[in-house]
């Protein structure tokens, strides 16, 4: 049941990127031109740190599949790529390999396909200490990732429907495991509160998952028989609006949903992202065209990135944020309802 649930993200997350209008709240931060703010390439680096960890690239692949055959198969390309490119990569959910671990080779595939590369085990929140470890042992992972979902559990037919136990577990998993843990959301976004309260719980980063790019409500509608909540579609905060919310965030935010090219990753980064991920396009880009394909689509994401730095005068990711901003439409009301300057 879990594999064929795995396969139906893969096919309706797909569908989603084709049916996709092409706007989201990206669109509604421009950076103010300044024609001679321009550096030498050769002086541009992408290399970037934070929370005590070293990236060569501000972009990574964020969490998706695993658990059946054809996923398994998914995970062999998304590592060749990953290792290809230097871009971290994160896992897709382990509970998969927890009630069976038969298919642990459809995970640490990516990890035997990138030896050297940065990877991110992947747990839901009610894992064990044991099975949070057990997971970071499989991929020799470098971090962790727990997800958190409750809107997508509650459409999702056989999902949970309890989460008070979420935030003692996630207390313990980031005491417990010697490698640093994130919290990600997977497409409806992290408050300011939620990413202060993860802070008091031990997490070391934040990954915003905001809303604008998969949609996961609508994905779990498209899996319902039963009366659907498609009115659930749009819930939560988009990626731009919850990186202006965690302006003071006590702990560093990775950035994630909706990102569609070059310049939104250089939005996110100028917002204050310190990692910046991407699923569901790159998916897309491997199913259609091959892992040759992502490993092109990738490489000229971190150029055209290197190339934004270039015009935009910063010399690492991290100076993108002293980069004038304008904010526009629905974003600028949502920061005067939320008291940001
Ligand atoms: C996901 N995502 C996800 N996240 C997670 O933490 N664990 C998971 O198992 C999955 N599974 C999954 C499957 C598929 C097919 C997709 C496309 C995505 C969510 C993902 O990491 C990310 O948060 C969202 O997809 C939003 O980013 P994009 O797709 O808009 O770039």
């Amino acid at each position: 049941m879990i594999s064929q649930r795995k396969d139906d993200h893969v096919r309706l997350a797909v569908e989603q990127q084709q049916q996709h209008s092409g706007h989201n709240q990206f669109d509604e931060v421009t950076f103010v031109h300044h024609a001679l703010a321009g550096l030498d390439r050769a002086d541009v680096s992408l290399a970037t740190t934070f929370a005590g960890l070293g990236w060569p690239v501000p972009l990574y692949i964020n969490a998706m599949t695993g658990g059946s055959e054809r996923t398994g198969a998914i995970n062999r390309d998304l590592g060749i790529a990953a290792r290809e490119t230097g871009v971290p990569i994160a896992s897709g959910s382990m509970s998969a390999y927890f009630k069976n671990p038969d298919c642990a080779g459809t995970f640490s595939v990516l990890r035997e396909e990138n030896p050297r590369g940065f990877v991110i085990a992947n747990v839901n929140a009610t894992a064990t200490v044991d099975m949070a470890r057990s997971a970071v042992d499989l991929l020799r992972a470098d971090a962790l990732q727990i997800h958190i979902n409750t809107v997508q559990e509650t459409v999702m037919p056989e999902g949970d429907r309890s989460f008070a136990s979420w935030v003692p577990q996630i207390e313990r998993i980031a005491g417990g495991l010697e490698v640093p843990v994130i919290v990600k959301e997977v497409g409806f976004g992290l408050s300011r509160e939620t990413v202060g309260l993860l802070d008091s719980l031990g997490v070391r980063l934040a990954d915003l998952g905001g809303r604008g790019g998969t949609d996961f409500a609508r994905i779990e509608n498209g899996r319902r028989e039963l009366a659907d909540y498609a009115y659930l579609t749009g819930w939560g905060q988009s990626t731009a609006a919850c990186l202006l919310d965690a302006q003071d965030a006590p702990i560093p935010v990775l950035a994630s949903g909706g990102v569609r090219h070059p310049l939104d990753v250089a939005r996110a980064l100028a917002l204050g992202a310190s990692g910046v991920g991407v699923s569901g396009t790159f998916l897309r880009t491997l199913l259609d065209g091959g892992v040759t394909a992502l490993i092109e689509r990738i490489t000229t994401w971190l150029d055209q990135l290197a190339a934004l730095q270039t015009v935009l005068g910063a010399r690492t990711p991290a100076d993108l944020t002293h980069c004038d901003l304008l904010i526009h439409g629905e974003l600028r009301a949502f920061c005067a309802d939320r008291g940001i300057d």
